[in-house]
């Protein structure tokens, strides 16, 4: 018996963040959009734990943990605690999310094993049981949870659905290297010593609830930007090449180092990833569209 879930990366349209709380983390005002590219997580009943990960093509993955320490191990072992049941299962990510690329890609292979465990158990895990699992992980795994759009405040696990009226185009371009999220909060810390309290932009929510794409693209903001850039230089390069091909707008995507770029359509959004494709710099450009469905049990 196994059971496969699969879970979208997500993008920060809004990432407003507010000075170190005393427990370390950020208060945040968080606009979280799912975006089509995805994870598909395979959990098969077994005699002892193991997990494997492959990216596109079956190629295993190498900076992703094999052992407890994954977030997906985490979701498992959490959800077996409380209904008592050993987690001795195989788990299986497919990995298509840049890994430690500030799109959450850790996160939603939490949420996609939390769903898999719990149909395969027949847990039956109310939602808001998921939820809570989901926020003990880490901050952004309960939205990868919900997917589509909505508002994170606290330190981005408390969600707020919100609308949105249209399709947007997007192509993310993952950079040569990762960047560690609570070095880039550190820089930030460093950079913002005096970060006002952090607020959603009222525009921006009307932007996505008109589906209104120039709108959008004139409203997006990420205050973990400067921080990427001055732990990452070269991503400035990346960010002004997407805009020179014609990208409506070029953000770091949460805390980097993938970079984002909001097109108009979706010719666009492919004459964009060209134009990015093979510049020094930048390992793979991918066309998605949001917003997307969360975590969904196939
Ligand atoms: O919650 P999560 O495990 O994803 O957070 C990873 C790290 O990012 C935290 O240890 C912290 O350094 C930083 N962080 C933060 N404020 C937030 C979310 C994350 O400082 N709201």
């Amino acid at each position: 018996m196994s059971a496969t879930v699969r879970v979208p990366a997500k993008v920060n349209v809004q990432l407003a963040v507010g000075g170190a709380r005393p427990d370390g983390f950020h208060d945040l005002a968080n606009v979280f959009l799912a975006v089509g590219l995805y994870d598909e997580v395979t959990v098969s009943e077994a005699d002892s734990f193991t997990l494997t990960c492959t990216g596109p093509g079956s190629v295993p993955v190498p900076e992703v943990p094999l052992d407890r320490t994954n977030l997906a191990a985490r979701a498992a072992i959490e959800l077996g605690r409380r209904y008592d049941i050993a987690p001795d299962v195989r788990i299986h990510i497919a990995k298509d999310i840049p890994v430690a690329g500030g799109m959450a890609g850790g996160s939603a292979d939490a949420a996609g094993a939390l769903l898999a465990c719990d149909a395969l158990w027949g847990t039956n895990a109310s939602r808001e049981e998921l939820l809570d699992i989901c926020a003990e992980l880490g901050s952004d795994v309960p939205f990868s949870l919900v997917g589509g759009a909505a508002l994170g405040t606290g330190r981005g696990e408390k969600l707020e659905p919100l609308d949105v009226g249209g399709e947007f185009w997007w192509v993310f371009a993952a950079a040569d290297g990762g960047l560690s999220t609570p070095a880039v909060y550190r820089e930030f810390d460093r950079l913002s010593p005096e970060a006002p309290d952090p607020v959603a932009a009222p525009a921006l929510l009307e932007a996505l609830r008109t589906g209104d794409v120039e709108a959008l693209a004139a409203t997006v903001t990420n205050d973990l930007q400067p921080a990427a850039l001055s732990l990452f230089p070269s991503l400035k390069d990346t960010l002004d090449a997407g805009t020179s091909a014609g990208a409506l707008a070029a953000l770091v995507s949460g805390s980097g180092p993938t970079t984002a770029f909001l097109v108009a359509d979706e010719s666009s959004a492919r004459k964009v990833a060209a134009a990015l494709t093979g510049i020094a710099g930048c390992r793979s450009a991918r066309v998605a569209s949001s917003p997307a469905r969360g975590a969904t049990i196939l």
